[in-house]
């Protein structure tokens, strides 16, 4: 087991820099999540902890030994791709014992190895089928395996899930979620998911445009995001962003938005007065009230336990998440309030939080 440490990471692909300085250290034993959009560097930069890429500058540790000069095979880690990589010609036994025979592990070894990561993936039934013969989480299962067997210090995952049908994905979050708990070893994960970002985590490391936006828990990164960026892309359905200007009305603090729909602030926004502002409130933080009418209903979508609704309120589009059964037709007028001690303004041009 050992911890990982980058150390200001740089990556051109020629005059290209895709990554700009990026900084972070995972624990020994943290199960730390990188998340954003697609294209913003996770992948190469778990592929230069990997020793797949190189490291244009900057430094990487794993443990106290810097690893930038190291080849892939002396780095003790085992990567888990999205596209599962399997022999298909090797039953699941050869393919997780593969990288054991290339090392010259013993036979006996080896197969203590094999068995001891089939026992913990539940594999045993499966070690003599061919990988065509497996569903597609039994595959994904197998390629956690050949990680498994080198006892590496520190496991790397990329999007490993992407390839499952929703309800596996849960499932093999999960599992991988109990063999963290059950090895104890330290795992980076990559992600473009959010929801596997957030009931994964130790720790999330939200990226953009190769640079980290913020590193935080789940929780703290949802109730104390550091920009309207990590606001809106933790969170689903998204955080609304009303822009408009912080105006004093006597006792209360207010957003007057571009349609001069009013929106109650807290009172630490008195700082504020004045300016234009982005304001920024989850969907569970606005409520149905009684009174005047402000907001037409859009679209209403029952998912069971909790109801979507997006009303259409002066120029914006907010949507709002109850937990109940609400019984109003599209086109209803109804009175939304924010809760104002949940709400958060941000910097219209930065991004920045500023309350
Ligand atoms: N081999 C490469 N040559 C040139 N550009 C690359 C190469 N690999 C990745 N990139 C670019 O680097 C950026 C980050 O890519 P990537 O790390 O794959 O993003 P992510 O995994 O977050 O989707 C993208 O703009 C991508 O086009
Ligand atoms: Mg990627």
């Amino acid at each position: 087991m050992a911890s990982v440490t980058i150390r200001n990471a740089v990556k051109s692909y020629g005059a290209m820099q895709v990554l700009h300085g990026v900084s972070l250290e995972a624990h020994d034993g943290e199960f730390v999540v990188l998340v954003g959009p697609s294209g913003c560097g996770k992948s190469t930069l778990l592929r230069m902890i990997a020793g797949l890429e190189t490291i244009t500058d900057g430094q990487i540790a794993i443990g106290e030994r810097v690893v930038n000069e190291l080849e892939p095979k002396e780095r003790d880690i085992a990567m888990v791709f999205q596209s599962y990589a399997l022999y298909p010609h090797m039953t699941v036994r050869d393919n997780m014992a593969f990288s054991l025979k290339l090392s010259r592990r013993s036979k006996a070894e080896i197969a203590v190895e094999v068995n001891r990561a089939a026992e913990i993936l539940a594999l045993a039934p499966l070690l003599e089928r061919y990988p065509r013969q497996l569903s597609g989480g039994q595959r994904q299962r197998v390629a956690m395996g050949r990680a498994i067997v080198r006892n590496p210090a520190v496991f790397l995952f990329d999007e490993p899930l992407s390839n499952l049908d929703a309800k596996l994905r849960v499932q093999m979050r999960g599992e991988i979620k109990s063999l963290h708990a059950r090895l104890n070893s330290t795992m980076i994960y990559v992600t473009h998911d959010q929801m596997e970002a957030m009931t994964m985590a130790d720790r999330i490391v939200v990226m953009r445009s190769g640079k980290i936006e913020q590193i935080g828990t789940p929780l703290d990164i949802y109730d104390n995001p550091a920009n309207s960026f990590v606001a809106s892309f933790i969170g689903s359905p998204s955080m609304n962003l009303i822009e408009g200007t912080v105006e004093d009305r006597g006792a209360q603090v207010v957003l007057r938005d571009r349609a001069g729909v009013e929106w109650t602030l807290p009172a630490r926004a008195r700082a504020h007065i004045g300016r234009d502002v982005t304001l920024g409130v989850r969907p569970e933080h606005v409520a149905i009230t009684e009174g005047a009418s402000n907001a037409r209903i859009d679209n209403i979508e029952p998912t069971g336990a909790d109801t979507h609704v997006q009303v259409d309120v002066g120029s914006n589009i907010v949507t709002l998440v109850r937990h109940e059964r609400l019984d109003l037709p599209v086109g209803a007028e109804i009175s939304v309030r924010n809760d104002p001690d949940r709400s958060m303004l941000f910097c219209p041009s930065s991004g920045e939080r500023l309350t």
